[in-house]
This record gives C-alpha cells, structure tokens and sequence, in this order.
C-alpha cells in the first residue's frame, strides 16, 4: 500500500515546488505581482526620466507611496495610453527613444492595482540614478539665453524665442547637441535655430523684455534647423557623415514652450554644442509636405468642420535616407499621417499620429535610417478638428481658422530630414524640393491676397 501511494505524495510536492519557482521567475504565473519585485522596475524604467523631482511632471514616482497613492489614476493614464507621452502609432515606423510601455507592463501593473497594490518583502529596489553632467562629455560650446527669463505662477502657455550670438569667427560643423534646462519643471519644450543674418538678436533688442512671441520663426529667411529636445528627451546625435554647418556670426535661438506650475520661475536655458573636424560629405535636405509650414495650402477652416484635411506629395529623382520626421500644427490639428508609395507598388510607413497634441512638438528620429529609393512618392496628410467636441480647440465657439504664426491660427506640414544616398543626387533632390516650394510661394501669394481683399471688403 505505501509503495503505491508513494508516488502520488512525491508527485504533488514536486508540482508545489515548482509552481513555487515559477512565481518567482514568472510573474504571469501566480498572483502575487508586487511593487518591490515587479512594479518598481517598470516605473522607474519607463516614468522616472520625468516623474522625478525637480523634472516637468507634476509629481515623483520613484517609491512606493508615490505610486501606491496614485495607484487608479495611474491605471487609468496607462490604459489609455496618455502616459507615457508618446503620440507616433506604433508599427507605423520605428522610432529612437520610443516612450511606450509594452502591452504586458500595462497588464502587470493593472494586476498589481486590482490586487490592492501590496509592496512586497525585502527592501525596496535601488532608486535609479541620472547623469548631473553633459551625457556626451565635455561640450566645444557651451550656449546660453542672455537674460533670465520668468515664467509667472500660472497664465495660459507661453511660446517665446531666445537668440544668443555665437561666439565663433570661423564656420563650425555640429555633430550633436544637448540641452539643459534650469527651470526643468516648466520648460516644455525647446527648439534651436541658428540665423545667419542676426535679425533675430534686432527683433529681440526692440524692447527691454528677454526674447520676442511667437512660433517658428519663419520670418528669419536662412534660418538653420538644429534639431530640438522636448521633456524627457536627451541629447541629439546627428548622422556622423552630416553634420550640420554653422555659419560664423550666426545667432543660436532657443524657440521654448514654457508651462507654468503654480510656481513663479526663472529661465536660462543652456546648449552645449559638439563640433566635428571633418566637414559633412554629405548635404542635409529638407523636405516639407506641404512646403513653408502650408502658407501655400490654402488653411480656411469652418467652425464646426471636424475633418478638414491637407497634404502634398514628393516623387523623389534619386534615392534618399531619412533620418528624422517633425510634425507641426497648432491646436486643431488632429491626425498626421505619412507614408511613401515605392515604385515597386509597395508602400512604407513615415509616420501616424491619431490623436495630435500641440504640447508635445517632437522631432521623431527613426530607429534605422529610411531608405527610399528613386520614383518613390512621399505623401502627407494633415487633418484638423475644428469642433466643440474637440476638447483642445482654444476657441468656444470655434471661429473661421486661417493659416498664421499665432498659437490660435493655424499651420500644418510634416518635415522630413533627408540625406541623399549618394551626395551627386544632393542637386537633383534639391531642385525637385525647391520646385515644389515654389509652386507653395504662389499659391500662397493668392491666398493671402484673397484674404487681405475678403478682409478689406468686410471692413
Ligand atoms: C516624457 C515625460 C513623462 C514620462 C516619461 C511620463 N510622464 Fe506622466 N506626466 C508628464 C507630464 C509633463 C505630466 C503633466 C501634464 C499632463 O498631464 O500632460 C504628467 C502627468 C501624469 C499623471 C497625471 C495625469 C492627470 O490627468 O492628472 C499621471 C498619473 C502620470 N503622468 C503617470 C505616468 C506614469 C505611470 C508614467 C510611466 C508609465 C509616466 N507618467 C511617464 C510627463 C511624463
């Protein structure tokens, strides 16, 4: 009889003792999900580059009690996806950095919060530590705003540019730029231009108040697009064949988006710049769909139109690399979409954001370069939603929205940074772009005359 049952007891134990192992390698296999072993990894991994003190979101989530306490709302803003903020559709292009918790996290953390968030034995896990100095060493130059800039205790968002002048005398090729913030719990976001013609530095001495309005500056002809970082961003690094020329005298602008927090700021922002000796061999291109941020678009948007739509195309005379892809439109805009249609009848995608949100103007750099080859067509489309229903739609009612700089007109074009494959195509692929702007230059010229006569005859 013993030797019978024997087996059977033996059986069990070996089942219970490996179900034991298991639960502590594979957290799927039992319901103890706990924050000192499962859930604290995952925040700090994916929520502490901004949920940390002193950053831009409102509140750490590094310990337990931070994210114990806020243990529904975070369900909530993970299952919606609203955080992490990341706006480019997953699988339609990949992207570097890409801020997304992948489906099991969201799960995990879902488990842990239905099962009331317990912490777990043993000490809680290291607090991930940041880099205090410049992550790419020691920078050539170091940029900063000229004047601290304060941002009052609350107000509606402000858009504002900073130039600095450069202090170099001779050309300058930039490899890479990272930039620093001071008041990191208001500075949303930051472009960074340079204008060889210094006009910038005149419009900001107009008044005695550090930098000038607005978004863009599209005023400034020749002006040098280098890049940008927005919360949570790191240093850019730009393809090592291509840097980016920096004219002598030229003056830096910081194009920054402040949010205030409640709490009245200060401002100076710095840039530390890394410089190539060897000189690009390679020539950046620009392409724009639509051209000159869709002046040429013929923008006229009817209160209550939830689906007023724009886009341009570019078939491509030699093969080209991108290697990044800037959206731009203010609030209304809704959904950007971009793809190329390849000569072989396939098609690739650029780029999809279904649900645009004008505080989170990022540049989007590809995981891998994009190679298309020659006969290939790159399309935009850009949608806006000028609704009631649209809950980012700065004016109630909506009003009739025309193209313009100001934060409630609007704009719309998707940027691509290009580099040709070959640098003998660099003329070809300019001259399809410049013809394709200047058909946007005429269009617009009838399009802002149309206006300036419906305006005067309204008078
Ligand atoms: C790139 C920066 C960044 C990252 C990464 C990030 N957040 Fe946030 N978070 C913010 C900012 C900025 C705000 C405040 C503004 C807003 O609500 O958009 C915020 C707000 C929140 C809020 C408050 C929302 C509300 O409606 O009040 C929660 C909750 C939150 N984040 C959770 C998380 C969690 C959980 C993660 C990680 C899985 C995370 N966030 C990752 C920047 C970030």
């Amino acid at each position: 009889m013993k030797a019978r049952f024997a087996p059977v007891i033996l059986l069990c134990a070996l089942t219970l003792t490996s179900s034991g192992i298991a639960s502590a390698a594979d957290p799927s296999a039992t319901d103890l999900v706990t924050f000192n072993s499962h859930i604290a990894p995952i925040m700090h991994e994916r929520c502490a580059s901004c949920h940390r003190p002193g950053q831009a979101a409102p509140f750490s989530l590094l310990t337990y009690e931070d994210v114990a306490k806020r243990a529904q709302l975070i369900r909530v803003v993970t299952q919606t996806r609203y955080m992490p903020p990341w706006h480019a559709e997953p699988g339609y292009g990949e992207f570097k950095g890409e801020r997304r918790m992948l489906d099991a996290e969201v799960e995990l953390l879902a488990k842990w919060i239905e099962a009331g968030a317990p912490e777990g034995h043993g000490t809680p896990p290291e607090l991930p530590t940041f880099n205090a100095e410049w992550a790419l060493g020691e920078p050539d130059l170091v940029i900063r705003m000229t004047e601290p800039f304060t941002i009052p205790a609350d107000g509606p968002d402000i858009y504002r540019n900073f130039p600095a002048r450069i202090p170099t005398s001779e050309h300058k090729w930039v490899r890479a730029i990272e930039f620093r913030p001071q008041a990191r719990t208001v500075v949303h976001h930051s472009l960074f231009k340079a204008d060889p013609s210094g006009r910038a530095l005149d419009i900001d001495a107009r008044d005695n108040v550090p930098g000038y309005k607005g978004m863009g500056n599209t005023q400034l002809p020749g002006r040098i697009s280098l890049s940008g970082w927005a919360v949570g961003g790191g240093a850019r690094v730009f393809p090592e064949d291509a840097p980016i020329r920096l004219p002598a005298g030229s003056a830096f602008i910081f194009e920054s988006h402040f949010h205030p927090s409640g709490k009245e700021e200060t401002e100076v922002s710095a840039a530390a710049l890394y410089f190539s000796d060897k000189p690009a061999v390679r020539s950046r291109v620009s392409i724009s769909l639509p051209p000159r941020f869709g002046i040429g678009a013929g923008i006229d948007i009817s209160p209550g139109d939830r689906d007023y739509t724009i886009g341009e195309s570019l078939t491509l005379p030699a093969p080209v690399e991108l290697y990044g892809v800037t959206p731009h439109a203010h609030y209304i805009g809704k959904e950007f979409k971009a793809w190329a249609e390849l000569p072989d009848g396939g098609e690739m995608p650029l780029l999809w954001i279904k649900d645009w949100d004008f505080a989170w103007q990022d540049m989007y750099v590809y995981a891998e370069p994009v190679v298309l080859p020659a006969g290939a067509t790159i399309r935009s489309r850009i949608t806006y939603d000028n609704s009631v229903e649209n809950p980012r739609n700065p004016s109630s009612p909506p009003k009739r929205v025309y193209w313009g700089r100001g934060s409630e007109d609007e704009m719309g074009t998707i940027i691509f940074s290009a580099l040709p494959v070959s640098e003998n195509d660099t003329k070809a692929i300019r001259q399809a772009v410049r013809a394709l702007t200047q058909k946007h230059t005429r269009q617009a010229a009838q399009y802002l005359k149309a206006r300036r006569q419906a305006s005067r005859s309204s008078l």
